[in-house]
């Protein structure tokens, strides 16, 4: 059966488990990167502290600090109880409880918290949603999204997901998008008309194994790529 969850929620991830879920070499973090959704991951507040440039968009961003926060811990009661009623779904390895994880995902969006003023006037934290962005053609070498295109197809319908994969590879040379599991742990049903359309248009589509695995068997990326002509 799996998570429900009736709405996108903000719960957000570390630079480390980024650099997993997305396989980010030391190469990847010189490039110029947009996190799309990147919600109250802490990714860019620490990127920007080792002197990274990440662009970070989510509607999310229009609310003041204090009500991302209490989004944030109603957010944590549902996650929490939704994970304890489907312990199977997951990989108890590296986060070894429940508990552990809701400390692990507090202390990243602690982490967010304290950066986002600050990176708001700094234009690091933009307020958009797909599948409309507010960036020229090209602005990123790389645009990651993760937990929010496939992870919410019953939120989100497929021609969303085709409309926001043509916007994101609009502003980014390369597009990775992980998991390709719905939050429920059932593979995304979106996936395989995502990656026919965008290979009959041209572009390089791949699906890699990551070494990141939380959600059981969600150890997979799309990486999508323009492909450049003459
Ligand atoms: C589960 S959070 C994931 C946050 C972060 N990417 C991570 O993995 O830690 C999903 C985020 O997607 C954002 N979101 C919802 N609809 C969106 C849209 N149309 N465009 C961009 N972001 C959206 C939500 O506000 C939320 O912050």
């Amino acid at each position: 059966m799996g998570l429900k969850l009736d709405q996108i929620v903000p719960w957000g991830r570390s630079l480390a488990e980024y650099r997993r879920m997305f396989q980010l070499t030391p190469n990847d973090l010189h490039k110029k990167i947009l996190d799309c959704g990147g919600g109250p991951a802490s990714f860019n507040a620490e990127m920007t502290q080792l002197g990274h440039s990440v662009i970070s968009c989510d509607p999310l961003y229009q609310f003041t600090a204090n009500e991302i926060r209490d989004r944030i811990a109603a957010t944590y009661d549902v996650i929490l109880a939704g994970v304890k009623a489907n312990l199977d779904n997951y990989v108890w390895r590296e986060i070894d409880s429940p508990e552990a994880l809701g400390r692990i995902r507090m202390a990243a969006m602690q982490d967010f918290l304290n950066d986002f003023e600050w990176g708001l006037q700094a234009n690091r934290y933009q307020v958009s949603a797909l599948p409309s962005l507010p960036f020229l053609n090209q602005t990123f070498d790389l645009a990651v999204c993760s937990h929010l295109l496939f992870s919410y197809s019953r939120q989100l319908s497929l021609d969303f997901h085709l409309e926001a994969m043509q916007e994101l590879l609009r502003v980014a040379d390369e597009v990775r998008i992980f998991p390709l599991l719905d939050v429920s742990g059932e593979p995304s049903p979106y996936l395989t008309a995502v990656i026919a359309e965008l290979s009959s248009q041209g572009y390089r589509t791949q699906i890699q194994h990551v070494d990141y695995e939380f959600q059981l068997d969600g150890n997979q990326m799309l990486v999508v790529h323009q492909v450049k002509h003459g």
